[in-house]
């Protein structure tokens, strides 16, 4: 029963069936589902109009053609890498989420950034999570200092409203630990994360302050993760890399505002995050063309293009099943390609674990790493090392041909500025490439049988 006194500022909406309830209950009624109950602000009903006519506010249908352009506001953020995985800078009035594994350096990351940002701007930073002097102290350690950075440590989404200033830039650290009044659910839950979204971007919007908001990604990568919120951001990145390592990638999965497909290269060091910009040797080891199983690849991620090494390495099953592991590449496309290889190559692999990685923690999507793994698996098989100077590009079809891919001659133009001195490539590019012929050896195949034979391989029973 809702209160005589006070009306309920939510409810619990099943987010399978629309069904609607004053409080949460673990199934749904309606539709019978487990857990979809989640809640939500209820908002008054639309005033209907008390008089005839349109509205003074209504806004009219222009033609295209009468529409002036939009300039968008850049400001440089002070990391090269960060700026071109933005398009080039950061927008004033957007909404930038930065999701990333817990410890990758997002917190770093965005203390640079707005100290960088603070040498001209207004800068309020919300650490919800850390304590004031947490964040003073990754300063000290940075090397970062600015008395135009201001610090909030608060988590109640009003009062850091009411902190705010027309046309600064706001960093919130992090969605999951700030809430709103509105809703009674704890902080981190799906409704919370998505009305605090929705406010903040209804803030940027109205009174032009650019935020970025630091979002945790849960195992699931959707659960009260970035992923509830990432229709209501301009920009969505995602801030990847090992723990271990001491590389990290920024990847764009969504940008209204520049190329959706960028990648930026960064240095996690002692003193903060640093662009990379010589990426070429940094996907590359130096066992190249000396121990066997290693192939390298002209990959294409956003307007960039790298030079990625796949390694892999056979050894004998010891218990019955053998394995298949594979880091960076698609398990079911390794899976794919052990049988093309099996079948087309006559390479038997029934007997042997598989596992095989991309260096430097980079995951390669693209249909055009295929053959390199082919290269890798066959390299490993005969044991015999691939010329160190040989780059392979091209899709692998189930029936053994070769497919051509996109980017062809960036991918060619890519392998003569890295060095390398032939590519083996599908014939169906080879017209894309012609250009680049007297720069480097081109090597066209139709079959990964014909692959093998370019690479003198001869697999062998393990
Ligand atoms: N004293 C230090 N010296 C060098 N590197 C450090 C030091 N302290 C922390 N780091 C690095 O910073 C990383 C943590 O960075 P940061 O706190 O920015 O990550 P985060 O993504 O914000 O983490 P969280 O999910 O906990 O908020 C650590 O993984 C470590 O690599
Ligand atoms: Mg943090």
């Amino acid at each position: 029963m809702p209160s005589k006194t006070k009306a309920p500022t939510s409810q619990f909406v099943c987010s399978e069936c629309g069904y609607t309830a004053p409080k949460w209950l673990g199934k749904c009624p309606d539709c019978g589902n487990f857990n979809t109950m989640q809640e939500e602000l209820v908002r008054p009903a639309e005033q209907a109009p008390t008089r005839t006519g349109v509205s003074p506010m209504k806004a009219k249908a222009v033609p295209l053609s009468k529409i002036g352009y939009e300039k968008f506001d850049r400001v440089k953020s002070g990391i090269g890498e960060f700026d071109t995985v933005l398009g080039g800078g950061i927008v004033r009035g957007s909404l930038v989420l930065l999701g990333g594994d817990p410890g990758i350096g997002k917190s770093t990351l965005l203390t640079q950034v707005s100290a960088h940002l603070a040498q001209t701007c207004k800068v309020l930073y919300v650490s919800a999570e850390e304590s004031c002097s947490q964040v003073k102290m990754r300063c000290e350690r940075l090397g970062l200092s600015s008395d135009n950075l201001l610090l909030l440590n608060e988590t109640c989404l009003e009062d850091i409203e009411t902190e705010l200033v027309d046309g600064q830039f706001v960093v919130v650290d992090s969605v999951q630990a700030i809430y709103t009044e509105a809703l009674s659910s704890a902080a981190g839950s799906v409704g919370q994360v998505r009305e605090c979204a929705a406010r903040l971007m209804r803030i940027a919007k109205s009174r032009n302050i650019t935020f970025f908001i630091i979002g945790h990604v849960t195992k699931e990568g959707s659960l009260a993760g970035p992923k509830v919120l990432e229709h209501i951001m301009d920009t969505v990145l995602y801030f990847e890399g090992q723990q271990e390592d001491n590389f990290r990638l920024l990847r764009a999965v969504k940008n209204r505002f520049g190329s959706a497909q960028e990648v930026g290269v960064f240095e996690m060091t002692d003193t903060g995050i640093q662009s990379v910009s010589d990426y070429s040797a940094l996907f590359l080891s130096d066992t190249r063309g000396v121990a066997a199983g290693s192939a390298v690849t002209p990959s294409e991620s956003g307007n960039r293009c790298m030079s990625v090494e796949i390694q892999t390495l056979i050894a004998k099953t010891a218990y019955g099943m053998p394995r298949r592991m594979s880091l960076g590449v698609d398990y079911n496309k390794l899976v794919v390609l052990i049988a093309v290889l099996e079948k087309r190559c006559g390479i038997p692999f029934y007997n042997s674990d598989v596992y095989i990685n991309a260096m430097g923690g980079i995951k390669l999507s693209e249909p055009s790493v295929d053959l390199a793994i082919c290269a890798a698996l066959a390299s490993a098989a005969s044991d015999i090392p691939i010329d160190k100077y040989t780059a392979i590009f091209g899709e692998v079809g189930l029936t053994g041909e070769l497919r051509p891919v996109n980017y062809a001659d960036k991918r060619v133009n890519e392998c003569i500025k890295t060095g390398f001195k032939r590519v083996i490539l599908p014939a169906k590019n080879m017209k894309a490439c012609k250009k680049y012929e007297d720069k480097i050896e081109l090597i066209p195949v139709q079959y990964v049988t014909q692959l093998i034979k370019a690479l003198h391989l001869r697999p062998q029973q393990p």
